[in-house]
Protein backbone atom coordinates (compact mmCIF):
# COMPACT_ATOMS: atom_id res chain seq x y z
CA UNK A 1 0.00 0.00 0.00
CA UNK A 2 1.32 3.69 -1.10
CA UNK A 3 2.27 5.63 2.47
CA UNK A 4 1.38 9.04 0.68
CA UNK A 5 -2.48 9.80 0.39
CA UNK A 6 -3.71 10.48 -3.20
CA UNK A 7 -5.25 13.94 -3.90
CA UNK A 8 -8.76 13.59 -5.40
CA UNK A 9 -10.92 16.86 -7.15
CA UNK A 10 -13.57 16.10 -4.49
CA UNK A 11 -11.93 17.98 -1.75
CA UNK A 12 -12.27 21.12 -3.61
CA UNK A 13 -14.54 22.57 -1.66
CA UNK A 14 -15.14 25.68 -4.40
CA UNK A 15 -13.73 28.15 -1.37
CA UNK A 16 -10.66 29.29 -3.19
CA UNK A 17 -9.04 30.16 0.20
CA UNK A 18 -9.86 27.06 1.93
CA UNK A 19 -8.87 24.89 -0.99
CA UNK A 20 -5.51 26.57 -1.02
CA UNK A 21 -5.08 25.86 2.89
CA UNK A 22 -6.10 22.51 2.24
CA UNK A 23 -4.02 21.86 -0.81
CA UNK A 24 -0.90 22.92 1.40
CA UNK A 25 -2.50 20.63 4.17
CA UNK A 26 -2.61 17.80 2.24
CA UNK A 27 1.21 18.30 1.03
CA UNK A 28 2.29 18.56 4.76
CA UNK A 29 0.54 15.97 5.43
CA UNK A 30 2.33 13.74 3.07
CA UNK A 31 5.58 15.34 4.30
CA UNK A 32 4.75 13.54 7.41
CA UNK A 33 3.91 10.14 6.02
CA UNK A 34 6.96 10.05 3.64
CA UNK A 35 9.55 11.14 5.70
CA UNK A 36 12.44 8.82 6.48
CA UNK A 37 13.31 8.56 10.46
CA UNK A 38 13.08 9.74 13.91
CA UNK A 39 13.85 13.24 13.07
CA UNK A 40 12.67 14.54 10.13
CA UNK A 41 9.12 12.54 11.66
CA UNK A 42 8.81 14.70 14.27
CA UNK A 43 9.95 17.98 12.27
CA UNK A 44 7.24 17.26 9.87
CA UNK A 45 4.55 16.46 12.18
CA UNK A 46 5.16 19.41 14.35
CA UNK A 47 4.68 21.50 10.66
CA UNK A 48 1.52 19.25 9.96
CA UNK A 49 0.36 20.27 13.75
CA UNK A 50 0.95 24.21 13.56
CA UNK A 51 -0.13 24.34 10.05
CA UNK A 52 -3.77 22.43 10.99
CA UNK A 53 -4.23 24.86 13.87
CA UNK A 54 -4.37 28.15 11.90
CA UNK A 55 -5.74 26.35 9.08
CA UNK A 56 -8.75 25.59 11.93
CA UNK A 57 -8.55 28.94 13.60
CA UNK A 58 -9.11 31.05 10.02
CA UNK A 59 -12.15 28.52 9.25
CA UNK A 60 -13.84 29.16 13.02
CA UNK A 61 -13.57 32.79 12.34
CA UNK A 62 -15.20 32.68 8.97
CA UNK A 63 -17.99 30.73 10.94
CA UNK A 64 -18.46 33.79 13.37
CA UNK A 65 -18.13 35.95 10.93
CA UNK A 66 -20.41 34.01 8.82
CA UNK A 67 -22.92 33.26 11.59
CA UNK A 68 -22.29 29.90 10.25
CA UNK A 69 -25.73 27.84 12.20
CA UNK A 70 -23.90 24.87 12.78
CA UNK A 71 -20.27 26.44 13.77
CA UNK A 72 -20.11 25.29 17.30
CA UNK A 73 -20.25 21.30 16.18
CA UNK A 74 -17.71 22.06 13.54
CA UNK A 75 -15.12 23.77 15.70
CA UNK A 76 -15.60 20.86 18.72
CA UNK A 77 -14.60 18.26 15.26
CA UNK A 78 -11.42 20.52 14.57
CA UNK A 79 -10.73 20.69 18.54
CA UNK A 80 -10.97 17.25 18.62
CA UNK A 81 -8.61 16.94 15.89
CA UNK A 82 -5.93 19.28 17.77
CA UNK A 83 -6.37 16.91 20.68
CA UNK A 84 -5.74 13.42 18.71
CA UNK A 85 -2.57 15.51 17.04
CA UNK A 86 -1.17 16.39 20.42
CA UNK A 87 -1.39 12.46 21.31
CA UNK A 88 0.68 11.78 17.76
CA UNK A 89 3.43 14.43 18.81
CA UNK A 90 3.64 12.49 22.24
CA UNK A 91 3.70 9.16 20.39
CA UNK A 92 6.62 10.29 17.89
CA UNK A 93 8.42 11.64 21.21
CA UNK A 94 8.49 8.50 22.65
CA UNK A 95 8.82 6.57 19.52
CA UNK A 96 5.54 4.48 20.06
CA UNK A 97 4.45 5.99 16.80
CA UNK A 98 2.00 3.50 14.62
CA UNK A 99 2.21 5.52 11.19
CA UNK A 100 -0.46 2.89 9.38
CA UNK A 101 -2.76 4.03 12.52
CA UNK A 102 -2.02 7.50 11.83
CA UNK A 103 -1.94 7.73 8.27
CA UNK A 104 -5.76 5.96 8.52
CA UNK A 105 -6.38 9.27 10.45
CA UNK A 106 -4.75 11.72 8.63
CA UNK A 107 -7.04 10.25 5.53
CA UNK A 108 -9.93 10.06 7.16
CA UNK A 109 -9.77 14.32 7.72
CA UNK A 110 -9.38 14.38 3.97
CA UNK A 111 -12.44 12.19 2.80
CA UNK A 112 -14.83 13.14 5.60
CA UNK A 113 -13.84 16.41 7.06
CA UNK A 114 -13.15 18.17 3.95
CA UNK A 115 -15.62 16.47 2.06
CA UNK A 116 -18.27 16.58 4.41
CA UNK A 117 -18.40 19.60 7.05
CA UNK A 118 -16.04 21.50 5.05
CA UNK A 119 -18.02 21.55 1.92
CA UNK A 120 -20.96 22.47 3.72
CA UNK A 121 -19.29 25.59 5.38
CA UNK A 122 -17.89 26.68 1.68
CA UNK A 123 -21.38 26.30 0.49
CA UNK A 124 -23.05 28.45 3.10
CA UNK A 125 -20.92 30.87 2.84
CA UNK A 126 -21.06 31.19 -0.77
CA UNK A 127 -25.25 31.21 -0.32
CA UNK A 128 -24.25 34.09 2.35
CA UNK A 129 -22.14 36.09 -0.60
CA UNK A 130 -25.13 35.53 -2.67
CA UNK A 131 -27.53 36.79 -0.97
CA UNK A 132 -25.18 40.14 0.73
CA UNK A 133 -24.55 41.02 -3.63
CA UNK A 134 -28.55 40.83 -4.43
CA UNK A 135 -29.01 43.02 -1.28
CA UNK A 136 -26.84 45.53 -1.71
CA UNK A 137 -26.88 45.23 -5.53
CA UNK A 138 -23.04 44.62 -6.70
CA UNK A 139 -21.46 42.17 -8.11
CA UNK A 140 -19.07 42.24 -5.62
CA UNK A 141 -19.71 44.03 -2.36
CA UNK A 142 -16.30 45.84 -1.12
CA UNK A 143 -18.25 45.18 2.51
CA UNK A 144 -18.14 42.00 2.02
CA UNK A 145 -14.66 41.34 0.93
CA UNK A 146 -13.29 43.54 3.58
CA UNK A 147 -15.16 41.12 6.50
CA UNK A 148 -14.12 37.98 5.00
CA UNK A 149 -10.17 38.76 3.76
CA UNK A 150 -7.79 38.55 6.28
CA UNK A 151 -10.22 37.24 8.89
CA UNK A 152 -7.44 35.21 10.17
CA UNK A 153 -5.77 38.81 11.59
CA UNK A 154 -8.87 38.72 14.37
CA UNK A 155 -9.61 35.47 15.08
CA UNK A 156 -10.28 34.77 18.65
CA UNK A 157 -8.29 31.61 19.21
CA UNK A 158 -9.62 28.82 21.44
CA UNK A 159 -8.02 25.72 19.95
CA UNK A 160 -5.60 23.79 22.24
CA UNK A 161 -2.65 25.65 21.92
CA UNK A 162 1.20 24.69 21.01
CA UNK A 163 3.11 22.19 22.71
FE1 LIG B 1 -13.17 22.40 8.99
FE1 LIG C 1 -10.70 22.75 6.34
Amino acid sequence: MSVRIDWKESYRTGNAQMDAQHLQWFNQVNDFLKAPDRDSRSIAAKNLYHFTRLHFREEDQLMQLTLYPVAREHTRRHNDTLVHMRLLLEQIAHDTVDMEKWRAFLLDLFLHHITDADLKLAAFVTSQKKAAKSRVGEMDAPWWTALTKGYADTARDTSPGPL
